[in-house]
């Protein structure tokens, strides 16, 4: 007798009860994902709704840390923090401050939830007046002058309590620079999640509303890579690690799965991307127009995003799916 046809093996697994779900290669999981939220200094009840990216809030830190309550019950890990701080000026003087926006939710979120795993992003432009991610003279951002503002800043991080600093300005060094800086103030076990892989996305347009932090002038793509390059990817990440980087982050994540496969096919570090604000909001939109069932389109991404290679996927997806996984 001739064994059937290969392709009714496939069917026959999916057909037979329970047995699909056991023959799943890839399954998403509460512990892949991380939410990302905006922490605003105003007012520490403010809670105000994105309009570009339905569901996500900016949030004052008292309203932050009863935002956490339910989603940390039903499961939620880890979560990525961004300032949006009331003041700006050019040496971005607020990212470092001791008593800025990121370092007193920090503290009060690892007093209230100390299981919870705080991520912060480090970077400048949330803090200079004119929005670029680094220091500016004439014009210019100036890479190495800015080194020394983001190791102070990933160090004001991890003395309020940050489980992992996540440096996203793309300036060259900035992980040797932090680094050297959290060893020696002794924080030799605290890991950097480096934006290694960072693409100059117009999908970062709703994120730029969400934390105030749209340049004044110009654009980033002096810092952030081309879209159009690959290889430079590989460059990126291998620079990253040997400057000392202990995980790295492609972004955004859907229009750049190849070179996520491309690195985690190439590298043996873990790998995280960013399902980034423009993704999220594309996909809001569609449901809301009625013209897309928003759940399964979302695990459809996010397991798209793992099975391309991630290991943890930051999404503002999270706090929404957890019940479902
Ligand atoms: C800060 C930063 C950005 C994002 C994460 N960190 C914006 C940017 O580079 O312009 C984007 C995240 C998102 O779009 O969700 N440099």
């Amino acid at each position: 007798m001739t064994p059937s046809e290969p392709c009714f093996r496939g069917r026959r697994l999916r057909n037979t009860v329970g047995l699909r779900d056991m023959v799943r290669e890839i399954r998403l999981e509460r512990q892949d994902l991380v939410q990302p939220y905006f922490v605003v200094e105003d007012d520490p009840e403010a809670r105000r709704e994105i309009a570009s990216m339905p569901g996500q809030f900016q949030l004052g830190r008292e309203a932050l840390l009863r935002e956490l309550e339910q989603p940390v019950r039903q499961g939620l890990r880890a979560i990525v923090l961004f300032g949006v701080p009331e003041h700006k000026d050019e040496q971005a003087s607020g990212a470092s401050h001791p008593r800025g926006v990121i370092q007193e939710a920090v503290q009060r979120i690892k007093r209230a939830y100390p299981e919870l795993m705080v991520i912060t992003d480090v970077c400048l432009c949330e803090y200079t007046s004119h929005g670029h991610c680094g220091l500016v003279e004439n014009g210019l951002v100036q890479n190495d002058p800015t080194l020394d503002r983001l190791a102070d800043t990933a160090l004001s991080h991890v003395q309020a309590g940050a489980d992992m600093v996540a440096p996203s300005d793309m300036m060259d060094g900035r992980v040797a620079a932090i680094r050297s800086r959290l060893d020696a103030h002794g924080f030799v076990q605290e890991p950097i999640l480096s934006y290694a892989v960072k693409y100059a996305s117009a999908f970062y347009g709703p994120f730029r509303d969400a934390a105030q932090s749209a340049p004044e002038f110009g654009d980033r793509r002096t810092y952030q890579m081309d879209p159009g390059n690959k290889r430079e990817a590989l460059r990126e990440a291998r620079a990253d690690v040997a400057e000392g980087a202990d995980m790295l982050m492609v972004k955004p994540a859907q229009p750049y799965l190849d070179v996520l496969q491309a690195l985690r096919e190439r590298l043996d570090c873990p790998l995280a991307a960013y399902q980034v604000s423009g993704e999220y909001s594309m996909l809001k939109a569609s449901e809301r127009m009625g013209w897309l069932d928003g759940t399964q389109v979302a695990l459809e991404s996010l397991t798209g995003i793992k099975r391309a290679g991630a290991d943890i996927i930051l999404s503002y997806y999270t706090t929404e799916l957890l019940p479902l996984l």
